[in-house]
Formats: structure tokens, C-alpha cells, sequence
């Protein structure tokens, strides 16, 4: 029985010493100490000894048990260290690696000129009005003077939703809904996307605009020619102020196409400007008595302008962009740029 329990602490040890892994440490420990392991076995033999051999071999089991758990024990700490080290590598952060940079988003180049000019009428006393861009055609060509053949109305420009409703062609149904919700003295801009059927490199079905309009007792075409002068030179940086050339619009009488001196050459003439050292840059004018009779004003007591441009040309002019159409792509590559 002795040499037996001495083999089997001699096989429990080198087990023991083979094992790798806290898996087949426990594998050992049941081999050897489980309930139905091989000391258990051992010790069923013990009745059969003589009395006074009894306690002895007794003492012997209790003493390779605890030698053999103790070993299970020292093995299996060493081997849960190991395993701990392992996953704290495998962790590891290494912090002085250099970050990586959260892409920063931009404002689109079209919502930068809406905002600037928005800032510079308010500084003038304008705050923004807004109107739906699906227009119904009294608000978009009948309340502002429009006849019922005006050319702007052909299926060509407009997109129709319906007999009656549309995609505003341009911003200027605004002016008529805030006249008609307010009296004078009445100073608002109106910035917005717009709708036509047209589109190359300087024309697209969706572009964008900036209505103003100005409404109170006295308003001359003075004021319209300082406020517009006062916009441009901030706008564009530069003291030439604008030119206006006499034109046609059925919402304004008179009515003029205002000029700025060339961005790109200062006026010298060159390819942006077709030689002549100016840019048209908005429509503008006097608003007609017409229009005033449509949302009941009494042309007599109150006179005021309006003016109207796009925003993508200013966009394209200020940036310096050749193709209109790179302002709808959302390159990230181009947009980054602004
Ligand atoms: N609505 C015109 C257009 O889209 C622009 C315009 C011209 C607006 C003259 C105005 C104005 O308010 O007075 O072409």
C-alpha cells in the first residue's frame, strides 16, 4: 500500500508539473483527489491493513493529499498569473500612438452667403422672413403683376404641381405673403431655394435666392441705390459701390439691373466679366402700385423697393467657382476648401 500511495503522489507530481492550462490542472485534481479519483480508490484498501498499520498509512494519505493540493494550488496560481499577464498584453493601449483627428464638418459655401448677407441687412434693419417653396401661382405670378402670358409662366421655366400649385420659380412670393400678414414700415430678406426647369454649368432646377424688400412712408430710389451700395461693398470688400442699368421686372416700376465692378479683374475688363469691368449681381426696383393693390397697401400713403439675387452666382463669384454644378455635388474634396 505504501509503494502504491508513493507512485501515485510520484504520478499526481509529474501530472501536476505536465499540466498547461487551468483546464487540465483541474483535469489532474479530479484525477487524483475527486471523489472518485485514484486516492479515493487507494484508500478503500486502508480497512484491510492491520489496526496499527492504520493510522500511520492514514497519516501518509492526508499527507500526500495536502502535498499534491498544495503543488495543484502553487501551479495553478502561476498559471491564472500567466493567463492574466496574456490578456493585459493583449489589452494594452499604447497611449503615445498619435490620435486620430475627428473629420470637422464645413458650412456649405451657399449657406456661408446666406449667412453674411443675412449679417449685413441685419446690421441695415432687415430681419429674415420665409415663405413655402410648393407656391401657389396667385402668391408666385398673379399677385405680383404677372400677366397671364408672361412668358415666365410657360411650362418651360415652371414646374408645375398642379393647375395652381407650383415650385416657386423665384423668392419673391415671400414679398407678397409678408405684406399681406404686416403693415408698413416693413424691412425683411427672404433667403430660399427656388425651382426651374433649366440646367448647365451656370443653371440649375434647384438654386437658391435672397428676396429683400423695404416698405414705409418716403422710400426712394435713393434709399434702394445706399442700402444696395452699403450690402455690395461689404459683401465683396471693395468701395466700388454699384452701377444700375435701367431693365424690366412686372413686380417693380421702375425696375434695374444692379452691377458691381468685376471681382476678378477690379474692372479692367476680362473673361469673367466679357471685358466691360462689370458683374450683374441682383434685379431690383421699385415695387409697383400693383402689387400694393393686391395685398390691400394704399400706394398713396407708403412707397418702398425690392431687390432679388441669386445665390449661387455670389457664391461662385466670391469663391471664384467656375460650374455651378460643383455647388450641388457635395464633394467633401471641393467643400473642404471653404
Ligand atoms: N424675382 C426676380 C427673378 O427671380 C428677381 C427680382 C428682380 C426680385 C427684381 C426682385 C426685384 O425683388 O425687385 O429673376
Amino acid at each position: 500500500m505504501r509503494e502504491q500511495l508513493e507512485r501515485l503522489r510520484q504520478d499526481a507530481l509529474g501530472a501536476i508539473n505536465g499540466a498547461s492550462g487551468e483546464d487540465a490542472l483541474q483535469e489532474v485534481r479530479i484525477r487524483f483527489l475527486g471523489r472518485k479519483g485514484e486516492l479515493t480508490a487507494l484508500m478503500k484498501g486502508l480497512g484491510a491493513l492491520a489496526a496499527e498499520e492504520r493510522p500511520v498509512v492514514g497519516q501518509l494519505v492526508n499527507t500526500i493529499r495536502d502535498e499534491i493540493e498544495t503543488a495543484l494550488e502553487a501551479v495553478l496560481a502561476a498559471a491564472r498569473e500567466k493567463a492574466k499577464d496574456e490578456r493585459l498584453r493583449s489589452e494594452r493601449i499604447d497611449v503615445t500612438l498619435p490620435g486620430r483627428r475627428p473629420l470637422a464638418g464645413s458650412k456649405h459655401p451657399i449657406t456661408q452667403v446666406i449667412e453674411e448677407v443675412s449679417d449685413i441687412f441685419a446690421g441695415l434693419g432687415f430681419s429674415v422672413a420665409e415663405g413655402p417653396e410648393i407656391e401657389h401661382d396667385w402668391y408666385n405670378f398673379e399677385a405680383l403683376n404677372f400677366p397671364p402670358e408672361h412668358p415666365a409662366r410657360d411650362m418651360q421655366d415652371t414646374f408645375f404641381v398642379d393647375n395652381s400649385l407650383l415650385l416657386r420659380t423665384h423668392t419673391s412670393p415671400v414679398q407678397i405673403r409678408t405684406m399681406l400678414k404686416k403693415k408698413p414700415p416693413l424691412r425683411i430678406i427672404a433667403p430660399g431655394t427656388v425651382y426651374r426647369c433649366d440646367s448647365d454649368a451656370t443653371h440649375s432646377p434647384m438654386f437658391h435666392q435672397i428676396e429683400g424688400l423695404m416698405v414705409d412712408k418716403g422710400v426712394t430710389f435713393g434709399d434702394l441705390k445706399g442700402i444696395l451700395t452699403i450690402f455690395t461693398n461689404q459683401l465683396f470688400g471693395q468701395k466700388t459701390g454699384v452701377r444700375l442699368r435701367p431693365s424690366f421686372f412686372p413686380f417693380t416700376e421702375p425696375s434695374a439691373e444692379v452691377d458691381i465692378a468685376c471681382v476678378i479683374c477690379g474692372g479692367k475688363g476680362c473673361r469673367v466679366c466679357k471685358n466691360s469691368g462689370w458683374l450683374e449681381i441682383l434685379g431690383a426696383g421699385m415695387v409697383d402700385p400693383e402689387v400694393y393693390r393686391h395685398v390691400n397697401y394704399d400706394a398713396e400713403d407708403i412707397s418702398g423697393f425690392a431687390f432679388g439675387m441669386g445665390i449661387e452666382r455670389i457664391a461662385m463669384l466670391k469663391y471664384g467657382i467656375s460650374d455651378m454644378r460643383l455647388l450641388f455635388e457635395n464633394d467633401v474634396r471641393f467643400l473642404k476648401q471653404f
